[in-house]
């Protein structure tokens, strides 16, 4: 039995909430801050947008879909979800976890910004047919069971011509096969015990809870499989740090780090139009 087999689809998202439900998603980057407090949501967004992926205001132009309507998929916080909202769409939230949806409805009141935001299981989404212009979900849809599933319903929910912008892990990157495989794998002997799922699940994300939520990843092949069922689909990759590539950073300008970055960064950002 595979390491995705020891448990159901139910006890997947059963790990989910015990992983996000202790961790939400970056808030560990604003420890000693109230959560939903606009200084805490300012460390936040200074992690998020300076430090750790400055590249993503670029990329998904948060500030391009006023007027439209969208949902954010696994919002956790709502920190991608406020940029959205200070941008003018009008946002709906959904997350399997209650407690980054609490933080994230009272962040939205400590900003004076308007949201909707639910509980709600990705697989199945509880919207009709075509109710959104936008769909977004920013590393969420590699955690859950059945992917597929769950892009499935991303296509349902978007009315004709709408856009889908999906982020997965991706599998052909300098994380994947270095910092997990290599260096956790290999030279910690990880890949002697366990298998690169199992692997995955237990380094991957910020974990004080003891908690193993299940972590896969895609290649380009993979992802455009996912979404055979819209018109066109096109795909950028992202997310490279220096920190990663200790051997050559020295050896790199920040020019050739960027380049690094966009053909074996960990991040597969997915741009869909039903
Ligand atoms: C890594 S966090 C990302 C949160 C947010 N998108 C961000 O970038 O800050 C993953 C989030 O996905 C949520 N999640 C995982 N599986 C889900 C599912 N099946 N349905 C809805 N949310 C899910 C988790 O509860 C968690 O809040």
């Amino acid at each position: 039995m595979s390491w995705i087999e020891s448990r159901t689809d139910e006890e997947w998202k059963i790990e989910t909430q015990k992983q996000w439900g202790n961790d939400p998603c970056c808030a560990v980057y604003a420890e000693g801050e109230e959560p939903g407090t606009v200084p805490f949501y300012d460390r936040v967004r200074k992690f998020r947008y300076t430090d750790y992926a400055p590249w993503m205001h670029e990329a998904i132009g948060f500030d391009r879909y006023n007027g439209k309507k969208l949902l954010e998929i696994g919002c956790g916080m709502g920190i991608d979800l406020m940029e959205f909202a200070k941008g003018g769409a009008a946002v709906t939230g959904i997350d399997l976890t209650r407690e980054p949806l609490e933080i994230a409805g009272k962040g939205f009141e400590s900003h004076s910004l308007k949201g909707e935001f639910h509980r709600m299981d990705s697989e199945k989404l509880e919207f009709p047919d075509g109710s959104f212009d936008v769909v977004y979900s920013f590393g969420v849809l590699h955690h859950t069971p059945n992917t597929q599933k769950a892009i499935d319903e991303v296509h349902r929910v978007l009315k004709p011509g709408g856009e889908a912008i999906v982020m997965l892990y991706y599998k052909n990157s300098i994380h994947y096969w270095w910092a997990q495989m290599f260096i956790h794998g290999v030279l910690r002997l990880k890949l002697f015990r366990m298998s690169p799922d199992e692997l995955l699940s237990s380094n991957v994300e910020v974990s004080h809870s003891g908690a193993k939520p299940l972590v896969k990843v895609y290649n380009k092949k993979q992802a455009r499989e996912l979404f055979k069922n819209f018109s066109s689909t096109s795909l950028e990759v992202y997310q490279l740090q220096r920190y990663e590539i200790p051997l050559i950073s020295s050896l790199l300008s920040d020019a050739q780090v960027e380049s690094l970055s966009r053909k074996f960064g960990w991040f597969l950002l997915i741009k869909a139009v039903k």
